[in-house]
């Protein structure tokens, strides 16, 4: 597939590292000033490398894909707590975004969010993917034209992430989300998947054909798309 290059990696820290040198030479190219940031458990070995680097984003606006509903940027499950607790607390960026999930009117939110993106475009976006196909909370049936908005997440996605929420809380089932195409206006996509679960969304993917069922069929459509895993195909 011409779109898409593979690097196949032995483990997650490896793969960390080779997303961490594509950062670095798009750094030192002048070519990332606007960097589109993913959360989850695949994001965190890249997130400590960044850290641990001298890689400098004083100058690099970052923007994060999706959001709970109703839960509080200081809330431990919140994407905003998790994005200051492994990146921005440690790395200092000119600026930081993430869609407000406790946004009265969240249509308005939608809009303000999607205008920063037209105003801000991403030179680089990171994803991962769900077990069902998913990228950032695009589930199923999620439209190809789709901008940032409102989502009732699927069963599946409740089932992987319900396991970080305490067994005392409820797991939102809503989020808002950069739309497919908010994410497919960035010009350069890294895409990291690590581990067996991810590998039929993969198979998905190499088989090249795209389909509503499965969102990360998209990146089809996509002219550069890096992919980082240790599934061998
Ligand atoms: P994970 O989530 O990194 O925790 O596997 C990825 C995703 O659902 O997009």
């Amino acid at each position: 597939m011409k779109n898409i290059q593979t690097i196949t990696v032995d483990s997650k820290e490896q793969g960390a590292e080779e997303i961490c040198n594509i950062v670095r030479g798009e750094l030192e190219a002048g070519r990332l000033h606007v960097l589109g940031l993913a959360t989850g458990s695949t994001m965190e070995p890249v997130y400590e490398k960044m850290v641990s680097s001298n890689l400098d984003f004083s100058d690099v606006t970052a923007f994060n894909l999706d959001e709970y509903i109703g839960i509080p940027a200081d809330h431990e499950n919140s994407y905003a707590y998790y994005m200051k607790k492994h990146l921005f607390s440690k790395k200092p960026f000119k600026q930081t975004y993430i869609e407000n999930g406790m946004a009265e009117d969240l249509d308005a939110e939608c809009v303000r969010y999607e205008t920063l993106l037209k105003e801000n475009p991403l030179d680089i976006q990171f994803l991962g993917i769900g077990e069902n196909g998913h990228i950032a909370f695009n589930e199923p049936g999620t439209s190809p034209e789709s901008v940032t908005h409102v989502v009732e997440l699927t069963q599946s996605t409740i089932d992987v992430n319900s396991q970080y929420f305490s067994e005392d809380e409820t797991m939102p089932t809503t989020a808002l989300t950069m739309g497919i195409s908010s994410i497919m206006q960035a010009k350069k996509l890294i895409v990291a998947a690590f581990g067996e679960k991810k590998r039929a969304a993969l198979e998905k993917l190499y088989a090249g054909e795209i389909s509503t069922e499965w969102p990360v069929t998209y990146l089809l459509d996509h002219p550069d798309v890096t992919v980082i895993t240790d599934q061998k195909f």
